[in-house]
């Protein structure tokens, strides 16, 4: 707690202090905040929260990712009341996550319960009936269920967010919308948990409970799955990448980097989720081709002979071969081939023009370009941004698409580019840096003929 800024210490204490008053009001206001015959309700809904938040189930729509225990607060939404739900949030402060801190837990605990204590109040104001849900009676309990749901998840996502801006300086508006949006429609309808749960009460009271989480179990073991195969998926990624650039002294950074512009550039023009993850594959191992060219070309100090010129060129080609068999990358082959074509059809290895060129590859060679200009090279610094923007412009049409151009360029405006850090001249053993960077549109390399 010492460690975190004063600010995220006002607002911790903030949160458990309101959390607090309201679990109080419901003791003073009721006598007690459950009816002692609905202590049963309460026990099972509890325990399916710990249950819940102590394996926590990744609902995980691009970087998010929650437990879905906040279904059992919305079930005490209809089951036991604002108070009632209050309690079940606050039994995030047990929860079976070894190692998690003290503070972290009365966090969870008091933020859930503000949560739940919210839900619950707008539930009761437009009407929804507290207690076991009558079959007849149930039609009516749905639309201030959905307005509890609606209260409930962005109240959590808001209180979450914000300790962690306050805890780490930077800024939540930094989560990007579209992923939010997926996030928030997932989280709405797991939500629909909840109402199972207090649906079934009726006919097979706690057994409900136990109904809502074999579903929930099996899905949680399939996100794990999948999540799993995604982990092996961007180590193997990351494992080529290091490859590539331990060939490179100057170029280390780049392929992660090509790989976010590229995503930026891709969701800008609207590329499905899926169509982005490949084209982050895809920008990553743009470059792997490389491993098939000798070392000594790409660290050659001069110029180049046509052969040496030729193997470079080969380099997409070799990248191909290199990944063909890696079944996941789909689309990233096409961007991992073409990517030094050009939209006068004056580019390599295949000379493809304007729309013969694939899109992917069409985003990653702006995505590299614009990389290349701005980080630092063995033979020229880096370039501001300003400036290798506007050389993108200069070359819309002619070595770029300029609707590729165009989307950076607005992408950009949203997002501004965080320059890799300067690169210092590199040790003894590393010293022999290419003389001229490939993908760097503003100084091709030079060819000699005839030797
Ligand atoms: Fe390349």
């Amino acid at each position: 707690m010492r460690d975190l800024p004063w600010p995220a210490r006002a607002y911790l204490v903030a949160v458990i202090g309101v959390a607090a008053a309201l679990i109080v009001r419901g003791v003073v206001v009721s006598g007690a905040p459950v009816a002692p015959e609905n202590l049963d309700i309460l026990l099972v809904l509890a325990l399916l929260f710990l249950v819940c938040e102590s394996m926590p189930t990744l609902l995980n729509v691009e970087q998010f990712a929650v437990s879905v225990s906040f279904s059992a607060s919305l079930a005490a939404v209809v089951l036991l009341g604002p108070e009632g739900a209050a309690l079940v949030g606050l039994t995030a402060v047990v929860s079976v996550r070894p190692g998690l801190p003290w503070i972290k837990r009365l966090f969870n605990g008091a933020q859930f319960a503000i949560c739940g204590f919210a839900a619950g109040w707008v539930y009761v104001a437009l009407d929804g009936q507290v207690g076991v849900p009558q079959v007849n009676a149930f039609d009516d309990l749905i639309g201030p269920y959905v307005a509890a749901t609606a209260v409930f998840v962005p109240l959590n996502i808001v209180l979450t967010l914000t300790v962690i801006a306050l805890a780490t300086g930077s800024r939540a508006t930094e989560v990007p919308m579209r992923g939010m949006v997926q996030f928030l429609l997932s989280y709405l309808g797991y939500g629909t948990f909840g109402l199972l749960v207090a649906g079934l009460w009726a006919t097979v009271a706690s057994i409900s409970a136990v109904l809502v989480l074999v579903p929930l179990f099996v899905a949680r073991w399939a996100f794990g799955q999948y999540h799993a195969q995604q982990r092996s998926y961007d180590a193997t990624i990351a494992a080529l990448c290091q490859a590539v650039e331990t060939k490179d002294y100057y170029t280390r950074g780049h392929c992660t980097r090509v790989s976010h512009a590229s995503s930026m550039i891709a969701q800008e023009i609207g590329m499905g989720v899926e169509r982005v993850r490949a084209i982050r594959y895809a920008g990553m191992l743009h470059d792997v081709g490389k491993l098939g060219v000798p070392t000594k070309v790409l660290q050659k100090d001069g110029p180049l002979t046509e052969e040496e010129f030729a193997a470079i060129q080969l380099h997409p080609m070799r990248g191909l071969e290199i990944v063909r068999g890696i079944g996941f990358l789909d689309e990233a082959y096409a961007g991992i081939m073409h990517h030094h074509e050009r939209h006068d059809g004056t580019g390599y290895p295949m000379g493809l023009a304007g729309d013969e060129i694939p899109e992917f590859a069409k985003v990653i060679a702006v995505a590299d370009a614009f990389d290349s200009m701005t980080s630092d090279r063995s033979y020229r610094g880096a370039r501001p941004v300003p400036v290798a923007v506007e050389e993108l412009r200069k070359c819309a049409g002619t070595h770029f698409d300029p609707v590729m151009v165009a989307a950076f360029i607005r992408a950009l405006e949203r997002e501004p580019w965080q320059s890799p850090p300067r690169v210092d001249p590199p040790p003894p053993e590393a010293a022999e840096s290419p003389i001229k960077d490939h993908d760097d549109p503003t100084m091709p390399i030079e060819v000699v003929t005839g030797q």
